[in-house]
Parts: structure tokens; C-alpha cells; sequence
């Protein structure tokens, strides 16, 4: 049995069949012994598909971007999401700070559910038959667990601060004085940083079969301490938190008493982090990781390249160097668009990938017209924001306010002379004068981030372009009376993870392209992460060595220590080239509350866009303008945690709840 195929078919079933959890929540974790457990041991099989269901709680606590209506996803200010979506979902609860105690979204439940089927099996595989399967393959099962349930925990712990370890069962008539509360921080880092290296012992350093891919290994599990740390020493958990009074009432963590957090900066969790870096770097390098490099990849998918505003149709006569750029777009978008197989070493940990819901929901509106005259359209609702469009670089590697080569700020939206003429989805033909801000910029804008008058997949429109007139009400424009709830609130969308292959056709017919993974790990995260800890710690030269090996292969200019000032410091870079590098694929949410920076991100009025939805048809300056998204997004400290839910507080007196819920 495959790992993926197991865990698309039957994840869900098994887990329900094997689990069999009346309620979720960390207390329940392990439902009481049945009969029919046996079962779930009695062949090497079975035992595996028991092995695989402890996999399943991946997806649902780690959503990826085909969950849009995720709050992970869609809270951020990385892309906005129709107002009229806001019942759908819980992005706009962790957006405009309406979760409470009572609403928010149970991902304790989730995380604790699978952390109970981890202990489950660890229990069960005891008691299996030892002639039924080899003892060496047993040992690493059991090692794949206990990566899990480290993993789970590390998952609670991003999302609600300190947490009770669940180690071992606690019996259901356990008196309540038995319940644990949250530990400290600190003493949760420690616990699962060591979960994660007793396992990795036992684990492989790859997987050498395909149908392995996507379990634990030594990689992953170096992986993920990396990250814990590097959250661990964050600002957020390093002396920044914003609750000094908050703290146990009942329940004490050894060697910490009632404190939760600690309120001191401690250099040293930068060390701890570095070295952990440099591990995982170190051996993800030596097992053959590397950062995705193929420039013909597209090629060998029959597909031309793409338009771009100024290097197509500009004034660039070193045709090599254009010609590397366009395929440069091409290889950004297959980073995160092809598999293993095809040549993609720099996927470290993925998942099994085929909800096309997130694909309508970036796939612009009116795609192509069936002979029968009905349309195909996707939703237009995973829109960038201004923000987003202005944080990558220019052609020269610089933030384009800060590029003196770049057109002034003031003419960003102002026409730049490039006319792209084009036959629309509705079959007219149409000219649009490329605003400044999208002229001149580097590889990944173009490779993600679709604007009016680009280009969006080369085939989609029966085989060619399709080319985004986003004015237009009738095709890819705001226009309430053909759509009550979808459109792009900012003007921009984005084909980030939409196969480049995707082809749809005026007989009905069409393919989505090629599947690939949805992304837990990737080196380049490893390169940003350690560049961060360099930061921290003032390295700027190895800082930039990392920042610039992301550079490279992006085709942006290399950074050298001419570049780091006083306005533009190390650390701004290295959180940029984040925001850039791994734009949408679920790090914001994280990465700004770690760095306790939620009221210069995710403030009133902070993410901005083109006036894009508030009339049908707009003249050009008026769709043009840089104005605030019209919804409620606001930011309170007490979204640096989720609240947990009201009846574990209740019903546990060593239990506090999160501050200010
Ligand atoms: C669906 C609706 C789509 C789109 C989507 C957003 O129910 O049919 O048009 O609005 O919700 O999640």
C-alpha cells in the first residue's frame, strides 16, 4: 500500500474506525480499549494503514493553500478575500479579531485527536505478533509516531502559546487533580525538541522508495526542530510577549513554577537555533536536497514563454538575457508546481494535493465561453495585496520604494507606455498600458502575482494565453449583477501553485496540469531560517551568503554589505526575502506574530489595493488607485494566541485561557 494513496482513500475512515473518539479534546485523547483493535495489528498491512492514520492530522492542522477559506491562509496580509465570503470560513475571525473562546476553530481538538492515535499505536504495536513483521521495521514505525506526535504538539504550540504534553494516557476517571495545564513555553521547546531527536535515531535519512515519500525521516524531524527553534528564539518568545501578567493559577511546570512565558531576551536561543539550523541544512544538503534549478522544465510540457511586460515587448536587445529571464518565471513557478519525480529536490515534506476548490479560488472569473455560449469561471477571490505587489523586488533586487532606479512612487500606477494588445475571453481585442508598478520587476512577481493586462497560464484559454482584462465587468472585472460574491477586491490575482499546464476548452473539455505536492518543507525556508538566526546574531556576511543563494536562483541581483543600512538593516532584508520567497504558502501567519509584529502587518488599514471593486467598468485613473481594502481587518495582542476552547478551561482547573479572551 502507498503512504499517499493510503492517506487520500482512507485516512479519514481509518481513523474513525480506529481511533474511535467520542470528543476531541486533549483530556480524551485515547479512547478506551475495544475489542476490535486487535485488528488493526494483525497483519503488517493493517498495522501499516494503522501507522498511515496517525499521518492524517497533517493536512488538518497544517492547512496548505487549496484551504483558502482557512484562517492560516487568508488572515494574512498576503492576499484579501471578498467581504462576502466572510460566513465562510474562519479567515475573517482571525482577520477582523472576532474569535472567542466559543467559535474559534479546534485545531487543539485536531491536533490532540491525532495525538492520542500516535500514543494508540505505540500502545497496540506492543502487543502485535512479533513474527509478523521484522523488528527493524517496527523500530522505525515507532519512531515515525513519536516524530508525530513532537510534531502535533509543535503544532499546538504555534498556535496557542504554551500547552499541555500529552505523553501518556491519562485514564478517564483520572481525578480532576490529575489534569495538566499549559508549561512553560520554554519547557514545551525543550520537550518536543527532544521527541524530535530521540526519534530521528530510528528514522532513515530519506526515503528511497516513492511510496515512502512523505513520512518521517531524519531530514524532516531536523527540519522541524529548526523551526521550533527558530520560533523559540523569535521575538515573541524572546522577551517580547505582551502579557507579563499572565500565568498558571494551579498548575506549575518543573523547574518554572507558575511562569508561562519568559519576559527576558536570551541570546542564547539564537545559538540553540543556529546550530539546529545548520544541522538540518547540513544534512538535507548531504542527502542530495537542493533548491529547484531547472530552467527547461516548461520546455519539456510544450509550453512557450510567458508575456512580460517590458522584457517580452521592452527594450532589452541582449536576447540571451531576456530569454533566461522568462524561463527564470517559468522555473519560480515550477518550484512549487512539480513533484519528486519530475526532478523537484527541494521539496523536503509534502502532502498529497488535489482539492481544486483553491484553484477556483485564484482562477479568474470568465475563462472561456462553451460553444453552448455558458462560461467557465473560476472565483477571482484570492486576491494580492498592494502591499504584497510592492515587497517584491525590482529587476535590480531592491524594494521598488527604495530602488533609485525605479520609477518614482508617485507614477507607480501612472501608464508606463507598454501597450499589450490582446484577444480577450471575449474574443475582442484590447489594449491595456501596463501601470509603471508592474514594469521592471523581478522573476517571482511575475512567476506569482497576475495583473491587469498580464498574463495568466500560457494554455488556459483553449490553448492560448489568457490575458486578464480586469476592467472589463463583463469578463474579469467587478460587476455585482453577474457576480453577488466573487471578485478580486484588490485588482491583482495570483497563479502561486497553479500548474502551468492548465488548459481548459470551448468544448467543455480541459486538464487542471500536473499535480504536485502541497508543500510542508522546503530547502529555501532552511536558507531563510538560518539567515534569520545570522541576523539576529549580527553575521551579516553569512546572512547574505544564505539570502543570496535564494537570490540566485531567483535571478535577483546578489546582495553584498553595501546594501545593508541603517534603513534598509539585516534583519528587514532577511524578512522581506521571506515574505517574497515563500509568499503564500502558509509561513505569515506565523512568522509575523513571532516576530510580535501584528500591528504594523495585520493593523487597521494596513492592506491596501487597487480601487478595483467598488464600481463596474471603471475609467483607468479611477481603478488605479492605491486605497485601503474595505473590510474590517484590525489587529488586538490577543490575536498572538487563539483561544482555547471555553470547555477545556471549565472543565480543567489547572487550565488558564489565553489573555483577553
Ligand atoms: C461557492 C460559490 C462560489 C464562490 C465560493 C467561495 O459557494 O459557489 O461562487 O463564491 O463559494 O468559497
Amino acid at each position: 500500500m502507498k503512504y499517499l494513496d493510503y492517506i487520500k482513500k482512507w485516512g479519514t475512515a481509518a481513523v474513525v474506525a480506529v481511533c474511535l473518539c467520542t470528543s476531541c479534546d486533549y483530556l480524551d485523547v485515547v479512547p478506551p480499549e475495544q475489542a476490535n483493535l486487535q485488528h488493526a495489528t494483525s497483519t503488517e498491512d493493517r498495522a501499516l494503514g494503522f501507522l498511515y492514520s496517525c499521518y492524517r492530522g497533517i493536512t488538518a492542522t497544517d492547512p496548505t493553500w487549496t484551504n483558502y477559506l482557512n484562517e492560516v491562509i487568508s488572515s494574512t496580509d498576503e492576499t484579501v478575500l471578498p467581504y462576502s465570503w466572510s460566513a465562510d470560513g474562519m479567515w475573517d475571525e482571525y482577520a477582523f479579531n472576532t474569535a472567542t473562546a466559543m467559535n474559534q476553530n479546534w485545531i487543539w481538538g485536531t491536533t490532540y485527536q491525532y495525538v492520542g492515535q500516535c500514543l494508540l499505536f505505540l500502545q497496540e504495536i506492543e502487543k502485535m505478533d512479533p513474527n509478523l513483521v521484522a523488528p527493524e521495521t517496527v523500530t522505525i514505525w515507532k519512531a515515525e509516531a513519536k516524530a508525530l506526535i513532537a510534531y502535533y504538539h509543535f503544532c499546538t504550540l504555534r498556535r496557542y502559546g504554551p500547552i499541555p504534553i500529552t505523553d501518556y494516557y491519562i485514564a478517564m476517571d483520572a481525578p480532576q487533580s490529575e489534569y495538566r495545564g499549559r508549561y512553560h513555553f520554554d519547557y514545551c521547546v525543550d520537550w518536543i525538541a527532544n521527541q524530535l531527536d530521540e526519534a530521528e535515531q530510528d528514522l532513515p535519512t530519506v526515503r528511497e522508495k516513492s511510496d515512502e515519500w512523505g513520512r518521517m525521516t531524519k531530514v524532516i524531524t531536523k527540519c522541524i526542530k529548526a523551526r521550533l527553534l527558530l520560533y523559540a528564539a523569535s521575538p515573541l518568545w524572546n522577551g517580547e510577549f505582551p502579557y507579563p501578567q499572565w500565568t498558571n493559577k494551579n498548575f506549575e511546570t518543573p523547574g518554572y513554577g507558575y511562569e508561562l512565558v519568559s519576559h527576558t531576551y536570551d541570546a542564547s536561543k539564537w545559538d540553540r537555533a543556529l546550530k539546529a539550523c545548520q544541522e538540518a541544512i547540513s544534512l538535507a544538503e548531504s542527502a542530495g536536497y537542493e533548491l529547484y534549478d531547472n530552467e527547461d522544465f516548461y520546455a519539456t510540457k510544450q509550453l512557450p514563454l510567458p508575456y512580460v511586460p517590458g522584457v517580452t515587448d521592452g527594450d532589452i536587445t541582449d536576447e540571451a538575457a531576456k530569454e533566461k529571464f522568462l524561463k527564470t518565471v517559468m522555473k519560480m513557478r515550477y518550484v512549487v508546481a512539480t513533484r519528486s519525480v519530475d526532478g523537484n529536490k527541494e521539496i523536503i515534506w509534502g502532502n498529497w494535493n488535489h482539492d481544486m476548490n483553491g484553484s477556483y479560488a485564484r482562477l479568474p472569473l470568465r475563462i472561456i465561453r462553451y460553444t453552448g455560449g455558458s462560461w467557465w469561471s473560476g472565483y477571482s477571490g484570492v486576491a494580492p495585496t498592494l502591499n504584497s505587489v510592492e515587497a517584491f523586488y525590482t529587476k535590480n533586487g531592491k524594494l521598488p520604494a527604495r530602488d533609485p532606479e525605479y520609477t518614482p512612487q508617485a507614477d507607480w500606477l501612472k501608464e508606463s507606455g507598454i501597450r499589450h494588445t490582446f484577444t480577450n475571453a471575449e474574443n475582442q481585442s484590447v489594449t491595456v498600458n501596463i501601470a509603471n508598478l508592474h514594469v521592471g520587476r523581478e522573476p517571482r512577481f511575475y512567476a506569482w502575482i497576475a495583473f491587469d493586462g498580464g498574463e495568466f497560464a500560457p494554455k488556459l484559454m483553449d490553448g492560448k494565453p489568457l490575458n486578464l482584462d480586469m476592467r472589463n465587468g463583463a469578463i474579469h472585472g467587478y460587476d455585482p449583477t453577474s457576480f453577488n460574491r466573487d471578485h478580486s477586491v484588490t485588482g491583482y490575482l495570483t497563479q502561486k501553485f497553479i500548474s502551468p499546464s492548465i488548459e481548459f476548452n470551448t468544448s467543455g473539455s480541459g486538464t487542471w496540469g500536473d499535480d504536485a505536492p502541497s508543500i510542508q518543507i522546503r530547502l529555501a525556508e532552511l536558507y531563510l531560517n538560518i539567515a534569520e538566526c545570522y541576523a539576529a546574531k549580527g553575521d551579516v556576511a553569512n546572512a547574505l551568503n544564505y539570502l543570496n543563494r535564494i537570490r540566485r536562483r531567483a535571478d535577483v541581483p546578489e546582495l553584498t554589505t553595501g546594501d545593508v543600512t541603517s534603513d534598509m538593516p539585516i534583519m528587514e532584508w532577511v524578512r522581506n526575502e521571506r515574505f517574497i520567497e515563500l509568499w503564500g504558502e502558509g509561513h505569515r501567519f506565523y512568522d509575523v506574530r513571532r516576530w510580535a509584529l501584528g500591528a504594523k502587518y495585520f493593523g487597521e488599514g494596513v492592506r491596501r489595493g487597487l480601487n478595483a471593486a467598488s464600481v463596474t467598468n471603471p475609467p483607468r485613473d479611477t481603478f488605479y488607485q492605491d486605497i485601503p481594502v474595505p473590510s474590517p481587518y484590525v489587529w488586538s495582542n490577543r490575536m498572538y494566541l487563539n483561544p482555547v476552547f471555553y470547555n477545556e478551561v471549565y472543565k480543567n482547573p489547572q487550565m488558564v485561557q489565553a489573555p483577553e479572551y
